[in-house]
């Protein structure tokens, strides 16, 4: 079969790449794409067709692919897997009604709240300057977490301190708005404990399937410091979680979810992604998304055992389907490089046109590069975004995994790459 993956970052190239090596997939196209991506058999780029829904549908009739799985939640939360639906096509995507659990984090927030899924305290306002003002309220929290309601590329959350730095990120943001904050914010209490991500593949009517945890590290710098990133690396699986309470997660929070939506008249198809945090009250929901995540992705496929094509596919379809898991013996650390300038956070310009080294070159054993911000023909690959390209190394175990993706990140560079010494650090 012929898959289409539609994106264009590393989370996209390790889907492709994955799913390449799936028995019975021929060709995986991405659209756009990346010209990084060439460096993968089977895998094709379509860089015309660009992220618009008109030309995506006659390039995906055009090719007769068997299957749709979207890579960035741009493309879901407009709605695209409703318009594949009505031509037939399996896509592994919620629909625009389910979408708003990612789409709109004070309608998730109130939806959570309705299905008494454990989650932190919050205020909701409607702009920045009504939020400051409800700041007096959170005086007994131990910080205050400042999120922007609508889609903001991963950049819509001040983690604050204290009320003193949530009020100095509010001024910013009455200063200069951010994209995200049109709808409204929120402010929520911070929670401590350990963060993990949890990624369910769902079918229609489907019970949840389980494909593993990973943890994602969002902040800029080494030991969690600086501005929130989409994610600086990642490593899975999240071993200090235990088994025991992913029991808890499925029945107190993923169950309900499913439970709520059907209540709406709401299926859900694709990935539902629980970014949690593991606090000492238990496992509470931080957030959900509906789509695979970036980086951990680049992170859970090295070690995906099963057919993933199939798979999603056949949930799609509606069908039950089992036989997907992580190698149990393995752990995957991934490092993502980034460009000077990035976050690129209230304007700030992000350095491009750098060339990438030892692009093309054989990998060590076990090791992998996925590529995202990148521009030319493979090999002669530069720099062209925020987040340039990220390398995955399978190990027996964390130590293992995490030097052989320094040492292959170390080559695999570019001047000026920021990159995290610390990604894996906290599980070794
Ligand atoms: P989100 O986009 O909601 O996942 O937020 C981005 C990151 O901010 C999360 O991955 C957490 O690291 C952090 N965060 C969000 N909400 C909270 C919270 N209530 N307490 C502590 N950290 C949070
Ligand atoms: N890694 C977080 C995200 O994909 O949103």
């Amino acid at each position: 079969m012929r898959v289409l993956v539609i994106g264009s970052g590393g989370r996209e190239h390790a889907l492709a790449w994955r799913m390449a090596q799936d028995e019975g997939v021929t060709e995986v196209l991405v659209s756009p794409g990346n010209p990084g991506m060439a460096v993968t058999p089977k895998v094709t780029t379509h860089p015309t067709v660009g992220l618009d829904l008109k030309e995506t549908i006659d390039f995906a009739v055009k090719s007769r692919v068997s299957l749709i799985v979207f890579g960035p939640e741009k493309p879901i939360l407009e709605g695209w897997a409703d318009h594949f639906e009505s031509l037939g096509i399996p896509v592994f995507a919620p629909r625009k009604a389910a979408a708003f659990l990612e789409g709109s984090k004070i309608q998730a927030k109130r939806f959570f709240l309705e299905h008494q899924i454990p989650t932190a305290r919050f205020f909701e306002a409607k702009d920045a300057r009504e939020a400051k003002a409800l700041l007096k309220q959170c005086a007994d929290w131990k910080g205050v977490v400042v999120k922007l309601s609508g889609p903001a590329l991963g950049k819509g959350v001040f983690v604050c301190a204290n009320i003193q730095e949530a009020e100095a990120a509010l001024d910013q943001l009455i200063q200069t708005p951010q994209p995200g904050q049109e709808e409204g914010l929120i402010l929520e209490e911070l929670l401590l404990g350990r963060e993990v991500s949890m990624f369910y593949l769902i079918g229609p009517n489907q019970p949840a399937l389980f494909l593993g945890s990973a943890c994602d590290h969002k902040r800029l710098l080494e030991n969690d410091l600086g501005p929130n990133t989409g994610g600086m690396g990642a490593y899975a699986p999240a071993q200090f979680f235990p088994k025991h309470l992913e029991e808890t997660v499925l029945k107190k929070i993923i169950e309900p979810t499913l439970e709520g939506l059907r209540q709406r008249g709401t299926s859900f198809t694709g990935v539902l992604f629980a970014g949690l945090m593991v606090s000492d009250q238990g496992p509470m929901l931080l957030e959900y998304n509906v789509r695979f995540g970036d980086p951990e992705t680049q992170a859970l496929m090295p070690l995906l055992q099963g057919n993933l094509s199939e798979t999603l596919r056949a949930l799609s379809l509606g069908q039950t389907m089992s036989g997907i898991s992580l190698k149990s013996d393995s752990v995957c650390v991934h490092i993502v490089q980034a460009a000077k300038g990035y976050p690129g956070l209230f304007g700030a310009p992000i350095e491009r046109g750098q060339t990438i080294q030892a692009c093309g070159e054989p990998m060590a054993n076990g090791t992998e590069c996925f590529y995202s911000g990148v521009t030319g023909l493979f090999p002669d690959l530069t720099t062209s975004g925020g987040r340039v390209l990220g390398i995955s190394a399978v190990g027996r175990n964390t130590g293992e995994a995490k030097s052989l993706a320094e040492s292959e990140s170390a080559r695999h560079t570019f001047v000026n790459a920021q990159w995290r010494r610390d990604i894996g650090k906290s599980a070794l």
